[in-house]
């Protein structure tokens, strides 16, 4: 099927690409320890690498690093970001994983947040005076995502839950939809006709007022590198990753349960819930498993991600519906 040939995360290991480090990681280790020195080496080296290290200035960068929450510990050391930084999804600009170097003609700045639908303050802000609003913290949290890797990432941003009190939404909201920006001048592969763009998630009301539910603006004590979803994307630690929406400028409250891009493309394999279960394998991959990406090490899935203390809850009462994926 034309759509699957396009989905990098639906890739064999066989025909990864060769930026991918990931798996071009797992590619040298079935060839030898030696080719894994070099493959690595080669490409930290690399203009992803660059543009890592030369974060672009942003306006809000006087605000890290912020004060780390310690109600959210690891029990495995943070990813560093030579790794993380050169292992992203952003679909609007590679399908690959190294997506700095196709994000040239991203600008964070201006970023307009609009906030709309069933709320008692509808408003439209420049991100910077969303940021004066709301408080940053500092929270380590695992990162899951479907294609079975993981790693561990010091997040810098705010509860979600803020920006729904901001929102003052109605009795009959429901659920928050939430929008990447939408400009294939500036995001290539929105102009893949294939995909329904721009990139769309949801949250029930509950979900988004989690404690865990973070709306992310930095990492590693500094504003977001571009390829992270700068200057706002969502975190959400119990689900896999693709939940955990980039680039947002629009929140939208709902009463209709919001049908994300996963889901509109392949409604048999990725639904509404996406909570991570090492029980409930996807149709590619196993689930039971992760490979952690800075260290390569397989370690066994936990459900929720390791989060049912603080989620477990919200999922009562809908055992029979298809709340793993
Ligand atoms: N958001 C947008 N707008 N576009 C995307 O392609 N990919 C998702 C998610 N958010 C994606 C997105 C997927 S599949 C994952 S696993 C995570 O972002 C990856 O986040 P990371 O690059 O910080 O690891």
């Amino acid at each position: 099927m034309l759509i699957r040939s396009r989905r990098g995360w639906e890739l064999p290991e066989s025909a990864a690409t060769p930026e991918d480090v990931y798996l071009n990681r797992r590619q040298a280790m079935g060839a030898g320890a030696m080719l894994l020195a070099g493959l690595g080496a080669g490409t930290l080296s690399s203009p992803a690498a660059a543009q890592r290290v030369g974060d672009v200035p942003d306006p809000s960068a006087s605000l890290y690093p912020a004060p780390r929450n310690p109600r959210y510990t690891l029990e495995r050391p943070v990813t560093p970001e030579a790794k993380s930084s050169l292992v992203n999804n952003y679909y609007e600009f590679s399908y690959g994983k190294v997506v700095g170097p196709s994000m040239t003609r991203f600008q964070r700045r201006p970023w307009l947040v609009k906030i709309d639908g069933l709320v008692e303050k509808p408003q439209e802000m420049g991100i910077d005076d969303l940021f004066k609003k709301v408080k940053f913290e500092e929270r380590l949290y695992r990162h899951r995502c479907v294609e079975a890797w993981s790693m561990a990432v010091p997040w810098t941003g705010f509860p979600m839950k803020d920006l729904v009190a901001l929102a003052a939404p109605t009795s009959g909201a429901k659920y928050i939809k939430m929008e990447t920006f939408l400009d294939p001048k500036v995001a290539p592969n929105q102009r893949d006709f294939r995909y329904t763009w721009p990139y769309v998630e949801g949250l029930t009301l509950e979900e988004a007022t989690n404690e865990l539910a973070f709306l992310v603006t930095g990492v590693y004590g500094k504003p977001a590198p571009n390829q992270f979803g700068a200057p706002l994307r969502l975190v959400l630690p119990w689900k896999y990753g693709f939940k955990s929406i980039k680039g947002i400028v629009r929140f939208t409250f709902t009463d209709k349960q919001p049908v994300s891009f996963w889901e509109q493309l392949q409604g048999s394999e990725y639904g509404f819930w996406a909570n991570v279960n090492p029980k409930v394998p996807h149709p590619r991959w196993s689930q039971a498993s992760e490979e952690d990406i800075a260290t390569g090490e397989r370690v066994p899935t936990v459900i929720f991600n390791g989060y049912g203390e603080y989620v477990a809850d919200l999922y009562k009462g809908r055992e029979t519906q298809k709340i793993w994926f």
